[in-house]
């Protein structure tokens, strides 16, 4: 090919600036769009939305928090194994009907020691058990309200404690609790060893978040990164999450392959893959990664992002779906693909979704709302919060993340550091978004995803046609003057 044809065959990587969403025919209300969809094989949403995995975007109470409202957290790994696990233990626990990985005692304990349990894990009564997790006891905060920190357990316990059965409904659950005005219920076996938990927290907490995503045990749906060159941690972290979701600037790579097909064959939890930006990166994971569950698509488009002006590489995420959409179509796999970058309000999801995304993963956006990690900063009055790349100075610095990007230098950042500002919580944020997202699909005329897929088409809008499609020629206030 000569140098000029490389022009002539180069494609217009178009990203969400670029192009609009044109309003088609419809029989769709907004307020019937389903807005549910897959973040990756068996991974069903409630709302197609996940929080990246940044230490300024996702620990434990951004992944319970999103849980809660139908999307999905992935807990950043710029962190210890062990705080990564911890972390993605936290967000099993949050919420389950039974809980399996029960924290117990035993009679020797001191109360003193117990105080400090219920201080550092949260928690509120045990199970008191002997050798072997054989049940002798319950001891809840009530009876150690006022104790002699030196008295141990045993006694102050109840010895008489109210069990039930593996086999117990929801609902039988619920009666037994109330019957003897009790809050915790040990599931015991035959033999009287402890199997499980229910706990009256749980059950109101069922009813309290409807749109929650929960496995098949009820407890709150998990993923957590991992750098494909880390199958430790990747061990460690099967233990507890539905969905490892690799975390690599280039996935593309051989080194990152040949590490992965390890993983995929070694953990029990679907396994996204990415970032990846081609039609050929997709054509690759599809064929030669057995048992991909995702792709994570888009290279550079991130509002922290500085990789393209470094490198000049990139693939801006809207173009970087439809080169994988394709791929994954010609070959008839049914891996749903998650746009990651760049996003920054519903009407950009709409179009990542009108080129074959299943859901949209945000930084920027869920860095603001108060579950993200970071300190809400006043600066001339407005509230932030702080907010960085991963391949920042500032994320470096924690050096658990390195491998995220290529070394050449130790001195070349690839993300940038700032605040973004306070938008409040998870909850409002998810609403907005979904009736942003609904009233898209209303005008696309799709009342489902796959629907938009198929349906919803689009338009390109030059650089001055996008002015105009953003407010203009009004003074708004806090600008100086009209746009
Ligand atoms: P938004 O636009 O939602 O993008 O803030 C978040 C996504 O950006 C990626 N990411 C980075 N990309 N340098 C990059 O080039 C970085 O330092 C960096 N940190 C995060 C990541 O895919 C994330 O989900």
């Amino acid at each position: 090919m000569s140098y000029r044809e490389k022009f002539r065959n180069a494609d217009q990587a178009l990203t969400f600036n670029d192009v609009i969403l044109l309003p088609g025919w419809t029989i769709v209300e907004p307020s019937e769009a389903d807005v549910k969809s897959l973040a990756a094989k068996g991974i069903e949403l409630n709302v197609p939305f996940v929080s990246s995995p940044m230490d300024t975007v996702t620990e434990d109470e951004m992944a319970i928090a999103l849980a809660r409202q139908g999307g999905l957290g992935v807990i950043h790994r710029n962190c210890s194994i062990e705080a990564e696990a911890e972390m993605a233990r936290r967000v099993k626990r949050a919420e389950a009907l039974i809980i399996r990985d029960v924290v117990t005692v035993g009679p020797e304990t001191t109360v003193e020691d117990l105080l400090r349990l219920m201080d550092e894990r949260n928690i509120h009564g045990f199970p008191v058990v002997e050798e072997g997790n054989r049940l002798v006891g319950i001891v809840t905060s009530r009876d150690v309200r006022l104790a002699d920190p030196t008295l141990r357990v045993r006694d102050v316990m109840t010895r008489e404690v109210v069990t039930a059965r593996e086999e117990t409904t929801l609902e039988e659950a619920k009666r037994i609790l109330h019957r003897h005005r009790i809050e915790k219920l040990p599931i015991v076996d035959d033999g009287g060893y402890v199997r499980g938990l229910i706990t009256m927290r749980d059950i109101n907490l069922k009813g309290a978040y409807p749109s929650a995503v929960r496995d098949e045990q009820g407890r709150l749906v998990c993923a957590a990164a991992i750098s494909p060159f880390d199958l430790p941690r990747a061990r460690a972290l099967d233990e507890y999450v539905d969905v490892l979701v690799t975390d690599v600037a280039h996935f593309h790579n051989r080194n990152c392959f040949e590490a992965t097909k390890e993983i995929l064959k070694e953990v029990s939890a679907k396994v996204v893959v990415g970032n990846i930006g081609t039609y050929e990166a997709a054509e690759d994971c599809l064929t030669k990664l057995d048992g991909v569950a995702g792709l994570r698509v888009g290279i550079g488009s991130g509002s922290i992002c500085t990789t393209s002006v470094v490198t000049r590489a990139g693939s801006p995420t809207l173009y970087a779906v439809a080169q994988t959409a394709d791929a994954v179509r010609d070959y008839g796999a049914d891996v749903p693909i998650m746009a990651d970058g760049g996003i920054r309000n519903p009407g950009d999801i709409a179009v990542a979704l009108a080129v074959g995304a299943s859901c949209a993963m945000m930084g920027n956006v869920f860095a603001g709302c108060s579950e993200s990690p970071g300190t809400l900063v006043a600066i001339e009055g407005r509230y932030y919060k702080e907010y960085y790349g991963m391949g920042s100075a500032a994320a470096r610095k924690k050096r658990y993340a390195q491998d995220r990007y290529s070394k050449p230098a130790k001195t070349i950042n690839e993300g940038v550091e700032g605040w973004v500002p306070y938008r409040g919580g998870v909850a409002d944020i998810v609403a907005e978004f979904v009736g942003g997202l609904k009233a898209a699909m209303g005008y696309a005329g799709a009342k489902a995803i796959p629907e938009m897929w198929e349906k919803a088409k689009l338009a390109l809008v030059t650089e001055r046609g996008s002015q105009e499609l953003t407010a203009h020629d009004i003074m708004l206030p806090g600008s100086k003057r009209g746009t």
